[in-house]
């Protein structure tokens, strides 16, 4: 009999990522991951605190949990992540939470296996210390033929309303070496999407003794043989170079497909969240990316309600969510988080404001995504087959668009022509060429 695990993660795609290293570190302890319907012997909560709505969530599983453990004394319960690491918060979970085994931080994860052979009984808090990066950490994949790989950790940009440079550290660049051989062993491995992963990628390298730039790790990284795609996330406009998108332009393997929050279009909202940059510079680097790209796809995340936002700036955001005519973008409430300088500004919103303001940029969303998917009709794109589901391929254009079409489980994993055939409220069907 086999010791089982489960992970419940909770947040970005860091997290997911995160996720597949602690499964890593627990299955080369030997721990298998637990059926559904079994219960495990070890159950880690990787969680997330950019919203208050998060720790919530986290809260009300671990209430479902203590109930679990009542009946399966034995099973030892870690929680670890961005929530972990707020001031005194391991503290509070420690107390409000008895049950639970441990608490690490997200410098401490690594020592999950040591942490785990200790004697049940009390709650061990690590937080803090060393925040070097480590190498050594096993990585149990769970995403079919994606492969995340971290390029950088933590963030220096302190806006305004967000935690995460407060419990993710200062940015930390991974050695470009360890990156390429990580890729070309994905590769190697039939990995055929590989999703580079930092909370600013364009300031990747600043921080390393031998400065490198993101331009020219994708230009490595792009001449690493193998038919593979290549993406990145998240690109903070203020640090986005030309040299990049010339990187993305002119590499056979780089996705023409980036996401860039704007945040809001209000210049005045913007120096308040402490962006670095106004509406009117994020559209000539819009501009930049679709000259040198011209079927780059866009996707960005959108904040309505940011302290003293009036109507006028929400307009603003309005206005520049039209000019850009994002394929995608991700929308949020701003939401209060302890700790940050945008918790205690004057001029909180009215929930009852902020919310018929997110159902206009919602509307107005849908109405440019189901603009530009009715424009795609017709036209044929490099798919990516990414999975197989209910009975149809499911596939990634180069410019990132999600496209369904006719074929089989075998089909996972490789590039086709496809035309799009169908736009059925913004979901596009194709026909493999
Ligand atoms: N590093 C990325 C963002 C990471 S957080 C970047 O700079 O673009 C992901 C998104 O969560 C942010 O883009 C922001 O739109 C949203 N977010 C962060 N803090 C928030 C808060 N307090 N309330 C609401 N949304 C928030
Ligand atoms: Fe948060 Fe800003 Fe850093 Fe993104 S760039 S993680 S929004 S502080
Ligand atoms: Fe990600 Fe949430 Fe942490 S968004 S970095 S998991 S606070």
């Amino acid at each position: 009999m086999h010791n089982t695990y489960r992970i419940i993660t909770y947040g970005c795609q860091m997290n997911v990522h995160e996720s597949e290293k602690i499964a890593g570190m627990l299955e080369e302890q030997g721990y298998c991951l637990a059926a559904e319907t079994e219960t495990p012997d070890v159950v880690v909560l990787n969680t997330c605190c950019v919203r208050e709505s998060a720790e919530t969530r986290v809260l009300g599983n671990l209430g479902i949990l203590k109930k679990a453990k009542e009946q399966h004394p034995a099973m030892k319960i870690v929680v670890c992540g961005c929530m972990t690491q707020a001031d005194g918060a391991a503290q509070r979970l420690q107390a409000r939470c008895p049950f639970l085994h441990a608490v690490l931080g997200t410098h401490n994860i690594y020592r999950l296996p040591e942490v785990l052979v200790r004697p049940a009984g009390k709650t061990y808090i690590e937080i803090g210390g060393d925040t070097a990066i480590r190498e050594d950490m096993p990585i149990a994949r769970t995403s079919g033929i994606n492969a995340w790989v971290n390029i950088m950790y933590g963030c220096n940009n302190f806006c305004t309303y967000c935690i995460v440079p407060y419990v993710r550290g200062r940015e930390r660049s991974r050695e470009r070496k360890h990156i390429l051989n990580d890729i070309r062993r994905l590769v190697q491995d039939g990995y055929k999407q590989i999703t580079l992963l930092g909370q600013n990628v364009n300031s990747y390298g600043t921080d390393l003794t031998e400065k490198h730039s993101f331009a020219s790790l994708l230009q490595e990284i792009s001449a690493i043989d193998g038919k593979f795609r290549v993406k990145f996330m998240t690109s903070h406009p203020k640090d986005i170079l030309p040299e990049t998108i010339d990187a993305i332009a002119q590499s056979d393997k780089m996705s023409h497909f980036i996401h860039m929050p704007a945040q809001s279009g209000s210049d005045r909202i913007l120096q308040s969240m402490h962006r670095h940059y106004t509406a009117s510079e994020y559209l000539r680097k819009i501009d930049m990316i679709r000259n040198k790209i011209p079927d780059a796809g866009l996707s960005g995340d959108m904040m309505v309600g940011f302290p003293t936002e009036t109507e006028a700036d929400f307009a603003d955001t309005m206005q520049l969510t039209e000019r850009v005519r994002y394929n995608n973008l991700y929308t949020f409430i701003y939401s209060k988080r302890s700790g940050t300088p945008a918790a205690v500004m004057d001029g909180q919103v009215p929930i009852a404001e902020k919310k018929q303001r997110i159902r206009r940029l919602i509307d107005l969303q849908f109405t440019i995504g189901n603009a530009l998917a009715a424009e795609s009709v017709g036209k044929t794109y490099t798919v990516l087959c990414t999975e197989y589901k209910n009975g149809k391929c499911i596939g990634e254009t180069n410019c990132g668009k999600a496209v369904v079409f006719a074929g089989e489980q075998n089909l996972v994993g490789q590039f086709f022509s496809v035309k799009i055939t169908q736009n059925k409220n913004s979901k596009l069907y194709g026909e493999r060429l």
